[in-house]
């Protein structure tokens, strides 16, 4: 356990899938792919080396763990952003990335005899998680439907275009793939072009209520059961959820996944916070009792303490540090990688949690 291990691995090809993004397979040694084994919808640690600083970023898979494909991410380069930036210009085939086995909790339980309409929302690289759940519902569920609203700026920078098109090619009645263009290239002829070429099919504007209304009122579901599913800048996102909300999806059928460390939160050991309290943990059929100071998290003291817990980003994005709350309570700084009815489950993220009661009970499992 503890900090996930990281492994280079030889990047295979790459390709530039729009001006700003460019699409990494890599090679996967035979022996690494037990530890690789991995979910639609999940993500990978990528550390790399910029200007002599170590920096981690997480990056969605966008193959399919139902197809024989490569491993394979695509990174959008970012204004400001110092390893997406040094991924899009300094890489070349053949070269070592060094990566973490997949992890991440943004993940539909996928299997054959599921009849379910997938509604999924998607701006800008949120599509990555969004294309491996498509392409393996579309491989593993014979009765199921997949409906995709997917947002960008232009039709130049629709990121994975091509490969969204072969799958809507290869299911054209189970896969529904619309576009949302804020400034489409070919505006005022958008419609005259879309019948021409029907390469893109849409409409103009953001993803926003009134769009949202339409393509909900308009692709009714036509399973007994119905999957929400959001990925993309955290205002979109938030919108898109209290949407879905007011519309009377439930909570459990909406999952959400946070790409973006906007919302990454290190909390810094603070003694104005939470209480001290004692901890006591099973992890892996091992117990432990752990004392825990005002203002630590839990997995700040486990740390503390040599405790080998799993974590990784410690910010509560990627689900590493995940744990059931058997008893006593805590306060989560945030909680991007659990969805509100895990947290009603008792779920926790240890690298959140602070103490509101001076015992406490939890169980850690492995992933
Ligand atoms: S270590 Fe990533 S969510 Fe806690």
């Amino acid at each position: 356990m503890g900090r996930a291990k990281f492994y280079a691995l030889p990047i295979r090809s790459l390709h530039r899938s729009t001006p700003e993004a460019i699409s990494i397979t890599f090679d996967l040694p035979q022996q690494l792919q037990p530890a690789f084994r991995f979910k639609a919808g999940q993500h990978l640690c990528v550390e790399a080396v910029v200007d002599g600083d170590v920096l981690q970023r997480y990056y969605s898979l966008t193959n399919s763990p139902a197809l024989a494909e490569p491993f394979a991410i695509t990174v959008k380069q970012m204004p400001n952003g110092r390893v997406s930036r040094h991924l899009n210009q300094a890489l070349k085939v053949g070269d070592t990335l060094r990566v973490a086995p997949p992890s991440g909790n943004f993940t539909p339980l996928i299997q054959p005899d599921n009849r379910c309409s997938y509604y999924l929302f998607a701006a800008g690289s949120g599509i990555t998680p969004l294309l491996s759940i498509l392409k393996t519902v579309l491989s593993v569920e014979p009765e199921s439907r997949v409906y995709l609203l997917y947002g960008n700026r232009d039709e130049n920078h629709i990121i994975l275009h091509q490969e969204l098109n072969d799958w809507q090619r290869r299911h054209p009645d189970r896969l529904l793939l619309l576009h949302c263009l804020s400034q489409p290239r070919f505006r005022r002829s958008w419609p005259a072009h879309r019948r021409k070429t029907r390469k893109v099919r849409g409409r103009v504007g953001r993803i926003d209520d009134g769009t949202l209304n339409w393509f909900l009122d308009r692709y009714p579901p036509t399973t007994p059961h119905c999957c929400y599913l959001i990925c993309g800048p955290t205002g979109m996102m938030d919108s898109c959820y209290a949407h879905l909300r007011r519309h009377g999806i439930a909570e459990r059928d909406i999952q959400r996944e946070y790409f973006s460390l906007e919302h990454a939160i290190e909390p810094a050991p603070d003694s104005s916070l939470g209480q001290s309290a004692i901890v006591d943990l099973e992890l892996d059929g091992r117990d432990y009792k752990v004392r825990l100071d005002a203002g630590e998290t839990i997995l700040q003291a486990l740390q503390r303490l040599n405790v080998d817990a799993p974590f990784s980003c410690q910010a509560g994005i990627c689900g590493t540090c995940r744990a059931e709350l058997l008893a006593g309570q805590v306060q989560m700084v945030q909680h991007p990688a659990l969805n509100d009815q895990q947290v009603e489950d008792g779920e926790i993220l240890m690298c959140q949690s602070r103490p509101l009661s001076d015992q406490i009970r939890i169980r850690v499992r492995k992933h």
